[in-house]
């Protein structure tokens, strides 16, 4: 072993170690703190976390241009990890339902972890809500841009995938652009954006008397585990039925617990994006449109939000919010007629998510 004897020796070691430890060059790959983000355009502005990627505010101008936060979440950033319900985040690797938490592809047998029941909800118990992401470009009055590594056997999913997420803002546009790609083995992949709607205003109540248009008429009805039972369903003559728009809370007593459920979007999937759903809010005059790319979108009205203390000491309780998640369909990987999650090496999984705001 070599003493050190030279102090001209010591000083370039120490600032290399400067670099390594505290200055990190490049920001995406040594950004590891959690720290909020905003987006503006006028009166609309969105603010984010890298932590979960979550979407933390959304301040939306009424009809008469008072703005207010439409969206539920928390003060404090550490409130995040503590969250169950996923307020705001991007969830995955494999975001809904996996029964019984496994499934085989190519012939192996794969177990992802049990995080609700028997089965594996949103990715399991520290899925891509649960984890920091790095920032890989910022322009504030444009566009955010997080990105995850996720790695081989992460909740048991196999292989390595990167993940980037990208809003956008633009005049009373939110758009969302996931991103993933396989790095070495064929794994399914399911993102989706888990906010908690409420377009009068996070803290003002219930969203039962919002208007909800759902361009679509069919379901996957799910057992009492709210697993997929495979079959295909019409929602005709159903509480299910918002082809027109409808109160959220005009038949939502005839379930059992409230609106938690796939429904197939209409239409061709293709290349462009589907017109998803259209909500809309009296007091306020907000109307909130939704296009995807995506075969399905789960529709929940917070059946099992409790007492959740949230910004500003909200306290959301069940039907506090509306979430409309765009999606493949929930346990896709254990139903052979639904269309497929399975993402290849070489391949990239590409969900876009377009909202348009207005108020009236
Ligand atoms: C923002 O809102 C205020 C009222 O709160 C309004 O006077 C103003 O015109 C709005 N600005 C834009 C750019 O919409
Ligand atoms: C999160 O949970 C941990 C352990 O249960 C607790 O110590 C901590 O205070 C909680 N943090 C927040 C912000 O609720
Ligand atoms: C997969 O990720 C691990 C670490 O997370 C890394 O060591 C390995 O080189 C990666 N393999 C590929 C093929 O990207």
């Amino acid at each position: 072993m070599v003493k050190k004897t030279s102090s001209s020796l010591h000083v370039p070691s120490v600032s290399v170690l400067m670099v390594l430890l505290c200055c990190c060059v490049d920001y995406s790959l040594c950004e590891k703190k959690i720290k909020t983000y905003k987006l503006t355009r006028g009166n609309f502005s969105v603010t984010f976390t890298n932590y979960g990627a979550v979407m933390t505010s959304l301040l939306l101008p009424d009809r008469h241009g008072k703005q207010d936060d439409v969206v539920l979440g928390f003060d404090s950033l550490d409130s995040y990890k503590n969250d169950t319900t996923y307020f705001g985040a991007i969830v995955g690797r494999v975001a809904n339902r996996i029964g019984g938490a496994q499934f085989k592809l190519n012939g192996q047998l794969y177990k992802t972890s049990p995080n609700d029941g028997y089965n594996t909800l949103h990715g399991g118990t520290k899925g891509f809500s649960d984890v920091i992401w790095s920032v890989q470009s910022y322009v504030p009055t444009s566009h955010i841009t997080f990105k995850y590594d996720s790695f081989d056997g992460e909740e048991g999913f196999p292989g390595n995938v990167t993940v980037k997420v990208t809003y956008m803002i633009g005049k009373n546009i939110l758009g969302v652009k996931m991103e993933a790609k396989p790095l070495n083995k064929p794994t399914p992949i399911n993102l989706a954006l888990h906010t908690y709607w409420n377009l009068r205003s996070h803290n003002s109540g219930d969203i039962l008397s919002h208007k909800i248009q759902l361009l679509a008429d069919k379901i996957t009805p799910v057992d009492d585990t709210l697993i997929p039972t495979g079959e295909i369903t019409s929602i005709a003559g159903t509480p299910y039925d918002f082809l027109e728009p409808r109160e959220i809370g005009s038949r939502i007593h005839e379930l059992p617990g409230g609106y938690d459920i796939n429904y197939i979007i209409d239409g061709p999937i293709g290349k462009h994006l589907r017109k998803t759903a259209v909500v809309t809010e009296d007091v306020t005059g907000r109307k909130m449109e939704l296009w995807t790319n995506q075969p399905g979108v789960q529709f929940y009205t917070s059946n099992m939000l409790k007492r959740v203390v949230g910004k500003g000491k909200a306290v959301y309780g069940k039907y506090g919010g509306l979430c409309l998640e765009t999606q493949g369909f929930p346990d896709s990987v254990n139903h052979k007629n639904f269309p497929t999650q399975i993402v290849n090496p070489g391949e990239t999984y590409l969900h876009v998510m377009l909202f348009r705001f207005t108020a009236h």
